[in-house]
């Protein structure tokens, strides 16, 4: 097993920043991950995926450990429906993508999300009307103490707006090593009532949109309003959007009667927290080499050469201000290292 020292994750988290990992290995099987996970040399370990939700502030003086399982298979099929199995370590988007190509429905609205498929139930991913948890059949995660695989169903998961029991409860006890999903062959839900989506199909000139229209249409909004990492170092949404009570919006509104808001339940809304930041005055905002998108105040991003640090700081300076001038607090959605 190669055990590499002092090995910069510059190339191994979206945000770009570079710091050290004081030992690392990738992992291509999962004999070879039960296997370093019993080393008794290297007690503390630091599991990471796509490295596309976590900000690191400083060097990691654990043994990280890449997953890179790669696979994908077709495990069940009637006439309507697959069951299709991704392993951890696949890229999420290159795994929609296969999707599509091969006529499978369900992941199109979450085409271009950065991040592995093992990642992706942690926080429940999801954009444009579509979450991970409506199209997550199972998961198979490694029990770190017994180091046996278990099998997830979606109640298991108790899955919710980016939230899941990897994230809370069982956090730090397993490792996803692979998920999957049921998706339409035929007759595909398609979603693309969410606002931009239907815009953009008009501008596509489609109205009878099939599944690759739909994951086109996404990447073309995301592409015009998301920094590409491989560009820009970024994480993404960096805060989650604040869930409030309607009797704390509706006094909102008396100092901010535009202020949007997403009806969450009978008693609370979601307040876009773009639009907080935005209304803040920090969007586009620039403090040397980071700063706050200019076109996408929820994505703080890394010109190059940032400090995680300093990334952090001003993601406090933001919920600070927030609090300060709308009375809300806002949360990280990154995981701060
Ligand atoms: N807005 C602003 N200014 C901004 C950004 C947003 O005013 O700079 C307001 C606007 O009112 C806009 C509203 O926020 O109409 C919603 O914006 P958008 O549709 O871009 O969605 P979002 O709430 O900013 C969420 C997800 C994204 C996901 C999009 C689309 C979270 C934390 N973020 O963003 O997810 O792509 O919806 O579904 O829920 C991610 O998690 O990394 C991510 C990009």
């Amino acid at each position: 097993m190669l055990i590499q020292h002092n090995i910069s994750l510059k190339s191994h988290n979206t945000f770009g920043i570079d710091v050290k990992a004081k030992h690392f290995i990738s992992v291509t099987t999962l004999d070879q991950l039960i296997e370093v996970l019993k080393l008794k040399d290297y007690p503390n370990k630091l599991i990471l995926g796509g490295g596309s939700n976590m900000l690191l502030t400083k060097d990691i003086q654990a043994l990280v450990i890449h997953i890179n399982l790669k696979g994908v298979s077709l495990i069940k099929a009637n006439d309507k429906n697959v069951i299709v199995k991704a392993n951890a370590g696949e890229n999420w988007h290159e795994f929609v993508l296969w999707c599509i190509e091969n006529n499978y429905g369900g992941l199109e609205n979450m085409s271009l999300i950065p991040g592995n498929v093992g990642t992706s139930p942690i926080q429940n991913i999801g954009a444009y009307g579509v979450e991970l948890k409506d199209h997550f059949e199972s998961c198979e995660a490694l029990n770190l103490e017994t180091l046996k695989i278990e099998v997830f169903k979606n109640k298991d998961c108790n899955f919710g707006y980016r939230h899941s029991v990897f994230k809370n409860e069982l956090k730090g006890k397993y490792i996803i090593t692979s998920v999957s999903f049921k998706l339409s062959k035929t007759k595909h839900q398609l979603h693309t009532n969410y606002g931009a989506i239907a815009a953009q199909l008009e501008t596509m000139a489609i109205s009878e949109p099939t599944i690759k229209d739909v994951s086109q249409a996404v990447i073309t909004i995301r592409q015009s309003k998301l920094p590409d990492p491989k560009e820009i170092g970024n994480s993404g949404s960096f805060f989650k959007n604040p869930v409030i009570s309607i009797e704390a919006f509706e006094k909102l509104k008396l100092n901010f009667p535009e202020a949007p808001s997403y009806l969450v339940s009978q008693k609370e809304v979601k307040v876009p927290a773009g639009w907080l930041i935005e209304t803040a005055g920090f969007k586009g905002k620039t403090f040397g080499n980071y700063g706050v998108h200019k076109k996408q105040a929820l994505v703080l991003v890394n010109y190059g050469g940032a400090k995680g640090e300093d990334i952090l700081a001003l993601s406090k300076l933001i919920q600070k201000t927030i609090y300060r001038i709308f009375n809300i607090e806002i949360e990280a959605e990154v995981n701060i290292l």
